[in-house]
């Protein structure tokens, strides 16, 4: 008798087992896609590389040149296409030079040759923001680094840019 109520404990145990490993599979195969589609955007980050033509290298000249260019950025979940704005020229040296127009100040947008007082410079209105003709920053002006570049490709004569513009090492 005593075997008897041992082996109905055992199939009730048993049975628990089962239920909870296949409760626990079964929650298993929820969970696991929906964790994977709640971090899926973390994994992907920002992403905003792709290159976009913007003119013929023989088009680039010693006068800055802006040019607007749409980028497809992808932001976790979020794609939507961004308009970007870049300051394109040749310095002194002969490097080409494509440089974000956005102040290093608190991010205004610079224009250049806009002051009369100032020619030949990028100049930002909303400090009085200065940078020479190869954006680099003047010092006693609020801007505390050079423009930042875009990064850029050269390819059969066409430069291509992406949609991201870095701090200059060295100006
Ligand atoms: S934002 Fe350009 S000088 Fe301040």
């Amino acid at each position: 008798m005593s075997d008897k109520k041992h082996n109905e404990v055992t199939r009730r145990q048993f049975l628990n087992y089962t239920l909870m490993g296949v409760g626990g599979f079964m929650g298993a195969a929820v969970l696991a896609p929906m964790v994977g589609f709640a971090i899926d955007p973390l994994l992907k980050g920002e992403k905003e590389s792709d290159f976009v033509y913007i003119m013929d290298v023989d088009e680039i000249t010693n006068e800055p040149q802006r040019k607007t260019f749409v980028i497809d950025q992808v932001d976790g979940w979020y794609e939507s296409q961004v308009e970007r704005t870049a300051w394109i020229y040749k310095n002194n040296n002969g490097d080409i030079l494509a440089l974000s127009p956005v102040c290093t100040h608190l991010g205004c947008t610079v224009d250049w040759n806009s002051n009369a007082d100032f020619p030949n410079e990028f100049f930002c209105p909303c400090h009085f923001g200065r940078f020479d003709s190869n954006g680099v920053n003047i010092a006693g002006t609020p801007p505390t680094e050079p423009l930042h570049q875009y990064e850029y490709q050269i390819t059969d004569g066409k430069l291509y840019l992406s949609g991201k513009s870095n701090p200059r090492e060295e100006a």
